[in-house]
């Protein structure tokens, strides 16, 4: 895995850096790699204004824009860049990520450019300029005008554009600010689904299901530590999710079953595509459309109050611009978990300090910690999510929707030994007492058909295969007529309809159509549960029990939605759910400020008229 990456990112950099007719390959990219990207421009001739420049212009703003422009216009974009590789059979980094990223996200001129990348994947890829550690720069305190706006988002995964779309469609004049290069947070990282009861999709398809079955199983998948005024709010407002989004352009038609839900109610894209990518680029396209103010590289700080407790604003680190604020009638707090950050994992539950986490990077947890500056009380902080299957030596999620759709865990022995779709906590604890502390996800091709997302693990080079299951289990370096016979006694209890000996209860599909496959899966840290309390109007609970006037919250950054363990496909029908109702919230508050009546005291938000409380 790690040698695929290096040549192919090796190939990248050639590509990218030298041009045809310009020194051979494999000098090129060792050059590439003991040099700044701004030194071999500048040994190239590049001047500081080609790169950073619009004519003769310097333009830095904090999203890059201008670099990034001026990227593509003399390299080309990243299709073409792709489009261009020599080498087509292993994995090309600039294909992967086509209309997802922009060239900085991955490329810096002035430090080391291997954060993101190897961040994300740990493939150990080395990138131009991976020899000039050191962090960047720091950040210039510039004394310039406040800037203001009604509603300030902090945090651009699914929540946070949720929220910011929402106040934008109330009138409202937002600034949505994402510390990362690249937005989408852990949203874009979604894989399973967005689950949601009493949908259209699920009446089409004869599904059987009701928001108080989402809300029973969402109790019990929590351990019954979730505050029920939050799940009900959840699964009562999820159809209405679903239609909102479908209104934006999104396709979550599909609908498979995740573990831990009595009914198939994971909702995805056609063909069981991969739903975080989808519904993050729609939410990206929706603000382009709108053309919202999105910055990224934009850290903030500090959340401003003035005397009273009510919150005024933000303190804002932009990457290039320095520190600014920015004034504002409400703030909307979307920015994630801290399942990134091993110290603060470790703090809480030091048995989980050295584990590997599916998360992007910028999931470190500083919103819990300026909310908390700011007043807010925090919940469940020691409640962590241990995923079962991230692929060994990776943070590559291997999604539960693979196991919905059919499935099995096998140990190195060759043999099952959990219910594939017990909850998390359960499949995870269950596989860390397996041989080396890991398992197999094994499917077959008719699972492979059923699941787009699964090509993406192929794409990736994590898939073993073998003709029958006798050749994988060779592949795989354990008895084959063990793992046959497994397989055989499982589609038995397909045919049945009865898995006597784990009481799996989705039986989908038996596993014989050919060719075999399996994944080696090592439980990580997935998802934190705790985070700054909130009430069903996503308001800001502080530590007196009152809401911190002027402060709401979404998404992982909450805490009281899933309790001690959170179901799959909850984590983004949350950030829908409560982004929404934070994002109307927050405006109508905001709105009630510009117009405030004499002596009414605080004044009442206002939600949109199809968001109901739910019994
Ligand atoms: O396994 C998964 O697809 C994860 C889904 C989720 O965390 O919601």
């Amino acid at each position: 895995m790690k040698r695929i990456g290096q040549v192919a990112m090796l190939f990248g950099l050639v590509l990218l850096l030298f041009p045809a007719g310009l020194p051979a390959a494999e000098k090129g990219a060792e050059h590439a790699r003991k040099t700044l990207l701004a030194d071999l421009h500048k040994e190239k001739q590049v001047s500081c204004t080609d790169c950073h420049g619009k004519g003769k212009k310097i333009v830095v703003d904090d999203g890059e824009s201008q670099v990034n422009f001026n990227c593509v216009n003399c390299h080309g974009g990243l299709a073409k860049l792709a489009a261009g590789a020599k080498d087509k059979e292993h994995i090309n980094p600039h294909s992967s990520h086509v209309g997802a990223m922009n060239c900085t996200v991955c490329h810096q001129g002035h430090q080391s450019s291997a954060a993101y990348c190897n961040q994300c994947h740990t493939f150990d890829l080395p990138m131009a300029g991976d020899s000039a550690l050191g962090d960047p720069r720091p950040s210039r305190p510039v004394l310039r005008e406040v800037e203001r706006a009604d509603v300030v988002v902090v945090g651009g995964g699914g929540a946070g554009y949720t929220a910011a779309i929402t106040a934008h469609d109330m009138g409202l004049k937002v600034i949505l600010l994402e510390k990362q290069p690249v937005a989408g947070g852990n949203s874009m990282l979604a894989a399973g689904g967005m689950n949601a009861a009493e949908t259209k999709f699920q009446a089409a398809k004869g599904i059987k299901d009701s928001v108080d079955q989402m809300v029973q199983d969402t109790m019990k998948g929590g351990k019954n530590q979730s505050d029920p005024a939050l799940v009900k709010v959840l699964a009562g407002n999820s159809a209405a999710a679903v239609d909102w989004l479908t209104s934006i352009g999104a396709d979550i038609s599909d609908v498979g079953r995740l573990a831990g839900a009595s009914a198939p109610r994971a909702h995805r894209p056609t063909g069981g595509a991969t739903v975080g990518p989808h519904i993050t680029g729609v939410l990206k396209k929706n603000a382009e459309q709108r053309k919202m103010d999105v910055r990224l590289n934009s850290r903030v700080l500090e959340i401003r109050k003035d005397r009273s407790g009510r919150v005024t604003g933000v303190v804002v680190q932009g990457k290039h611009t320095g520190t600014y604020t920015i004034a504002a009638r409400a703030v909307v707090l979307t920015t994630g978990g801290f399942s990134a950050n091993p110290k603060k994992v470790g703090a809480y539950r030091p048995e989980y300090r050295e584990m590997k986490t599916s998360n992007q990077p910028g999931a470190m947890g500083e919103g819990m910690d300026i909310g908390s500056q700011a007043g807010a009380a925090l919940v469940d902080m020691k409640e962590i999510q241990i995923h079962p299957t991230v692929a060994a030596g990776s943070r590559i999620l291997i999604s539960e929707s693979v196991r919905g759709n059919g499935a099995i865990l096998v140990n190195r022995e060759g043999k099952r030994f959990v219910n594939e779709m017990t909850t998390r906590d359960k499949a995870s604890e269950a596989t860390l007492k397996q041989t080396g502390g890991s398992a197999f996800v094994v499917f077959d091709e008719g699972i492979r058909k059923s699941l787009k997302q699964i090509d993406g693990y192929f794409h990736l080079g994590l898939v073993k295969a073998g003709a029958t299951p006798v050749e994988l289990g060779r592949v795989l370096g354990m008895p084959g007529e063990t793992l046959a016979q497994t397989i055989e006694a499982y589609n038995k209890a397909v045919d049945a309809k009865d898995d006597a000996e784990f009481k799996r209860p989705n039986l989908t599909r038996a596993l014989r159509t050919p060719g075999y496959y399996a994944i080696e899966v090592k439980p990580g840290i997935h998802y934190t549960m705790g985070g700054v309390k909130i009430d069903p109007a996503a308001r800001v609970i502080g530590e007196d029990g009152k809401p911190v006037a002027g402060l709401f919250a979404a998404g992982e950054v909450t805490g009281g939605v899933h309790g001690g363990n959170r179901l799959g496909g909850n984590s983004i029908c949350e950030t829908i759910v409560f982004g929404r109702i934070a994002g109307a919230h927050a405006a109508g508050e905001a709105k009630a400020l510009m117009t405030p009546k004499k002596g009414k005291g605080a004044p009442k938000p206002a939600a949109p008229k199809e968001m109901k409380k739910a019994s």
